[in-house]
């Protein structure tokens, strides 16, 4: 099967971006220019630096400039939820925006964020959500939203561990009052889990501890463990866990899913997700 041919730029080039700060790193231009040469697509997407005080601007700029699309990461999600004018049911209900889609309606504000992390537990764990017991690291934007998914997808007891508790308190307390039939604790569980997930930014740096406290906690109490983070590889959360014998997966499948589903969004065609995954993998571990 040929290859579709992927048009050169030209006036009729539509143009998908990411904002962000940092942003030097991110694997998402490769991941969506992949996808948009598969599909023969006249489009590209960049990535810009982006302060947050210029956030709005940004926005703006791209909405007249008619732009189709672009993604927000660290630290735009929630602030662009005052920034568009029209939230999705999506971004409503996780309280973050991560996508913007531009049209007649204007720049459309959706999350494709908290629908990954399901859609990479199941693939590359192969766990089932209903009823498990999860203990959570992390009550940032990325760990209250993966608190809140997990508890609408029926979890049956969620442990939420934070360096800074007072941050895992407002996130049980925002459970309690959403999902009252999940039951959720500050701390770790005495019992065993189906699942450790780290959302805490521990893990990035080569040189960085664990986020689990090992003497409160041992991995041989878990069944799986999934590591947000994907650069590098395998955190030292993850060595230990696959030392444990616990499955294990890191987060390139949540960064391939939500960008699959803003790639749908955009264009309205069905994400190559093959080939998206091979962009990534390519880009972030070079093979
Ligand atoms: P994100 O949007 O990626 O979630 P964030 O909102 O800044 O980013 O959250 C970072 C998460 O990593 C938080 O849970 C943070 O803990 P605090 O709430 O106590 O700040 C956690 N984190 C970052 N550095 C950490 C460290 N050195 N030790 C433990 N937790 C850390």
């Amino acid at each position: 099967m040929s290859q579709p041919v992927q048009p050169a730029i030209n006036t009729a080039t539509r143009l998908c971006a990411v904002y962000g700060s940092p942003i030097r790193h991110s694997a998402s231009p490769a991941m969506h220019n992949a996808a948009f040469a598969a599909l023969g697509l006249n489009w590209r997407y960049l990535a810009f630096e982006v302060d947050p005080k210029n956030l709005r601007a940004a926005i703006e700029g791209a909405k007249v400039m008619g732009f189709a699309g672009i993604n927000l990461t660290v630290p735009h999600k929630l602030l662009a939820v005052d920034m568009v004018d029209v939230l999705d049911e999506s971004a409503k209900r996780w309280g973050a925006v991560n996508t913007i889609r531009f049209g007649p309606e204007g720049a459309v504000g959706f999350n494709t964020d908290a629908d990954a992390i399901v859609a990479a537990l199941r693939e590359d764990l192969k766990l089932e959500l209903r009823g498990a017991r999860v203990l959570l690291l992390g009550a940032g934007g990325a760990g209250r939203t993966a608190a809140l998914k997990l508890a609408s997808e029926h979890v049956a007891e969620l442990f939420l561990v934070n360096r800074t508790e007072t941050k895992a308190d407002a996130v049980a307390g925002e459970i309690i009052e959403r999902f009252p039939s999940v039951k959720v604790l500050v701390g770790y569980p005495k019992t065993p889990v189906d699942l450790v997930l780290n959302a805490t930014s521990l893990g990035l740096k080569a040189d960085d501890a664990s986020p689990l406290d090992e003497k409160q906690f041992s991995l041989k109490q878990a069944r799986c463990v999934y590591d947000m983070i994907y650069r590098p590889a395998e955190t030292a959360l993850l060595h230990a866990a696959k030392a444990a014998g616990c499955r294990t997966a890191n987060g390139l499948g949540m960064l391939l899913h939500q960008g699959a589903k803003a790639f749908e969004i955009w264009t309205g065609q069905p994400a190559p997700l093959d080939v998206m995954r091979r962009a990534l993998e390519q880009n972030i571990y070079g093979h």
